[in-house]
């Protein structure tokens, strides 16, 4: 398995409409295995593959605690096919965000349609931080990023300290 670098924002690659896959083959299972690997090792809990530069409809999702088993979960083509009345608010992260969080309201609760690492349909009920991770997956794939959930005030700052930082990088590189 290969951990492949994660794209940080601001990125014009974060901001594409990813496409359908046909089906989950061999390459999208090693492609579903290099993502869970690249979101362990920066430990975070979902991974959408425009944050690693692929323009494929997958994401892949564990928001067991640490003291839990792993939970890993490898969704292609995902879709929300129903949300529930009730919101959440959360206070969101995102590897291509490193070190911003900012609350964000979604749907408590939602059911969502996808292909499986085995290629098989399945609908599931997804509530609370799962049902968070997911939607905030989904939005990668269509090129928004949580921060475009929250105040255009809040998002600029957030997205003019990041392009400091970057340019800091290359500054020292
Ligand atoms: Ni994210």
């Amino acid at each position: 398995m290969t951990v492949l670098p994660v794209i940080v924002a601001p990125d014009p690659r974060l901001k594409i409409k990813a496409k359908p896959i046909d089906a989950v083959d061999d390459d999208v299972r090693q492609f579903m295995d290099d993502m869970l690997e690249s979101m362990y090792a920066s430990n975070g809990i979902g991974l959408a593959a425009p944050q690693v530069g692929d323009d494929r409809r997958v994401i892949v999702v564990d928001v067991a605690r640490t003291d839990e088993d792993p939970q890993p979960m490898c969704l292609a083509n995902p879709q929300i096919v129903g949300v529930a009345d009730e919101d959440r608010i959360h206070e969101e992260g995102c590897l291509s965000l490193p070190e911003h969080y900012a609350d964000v309201v979604r749907p408590d609760a939602i059911r969502v349609r996808y292909l499986d690492r085995d290629n098989e349909i399945r609908e599931i009920d997804a509530d609370g931080l799962l049902a968070t991770c997911i939607q905030h997956e989904i939005d990668h794939l269509d090129g928004i990023l949580f921060v475009d959930h929250v105040s255009a005030l809040k998002r600029n700052m957030i997205l003019r300290k990041l392009t400091k930082a970057k340019k800091l990088a290359e500054v020292n590189a």
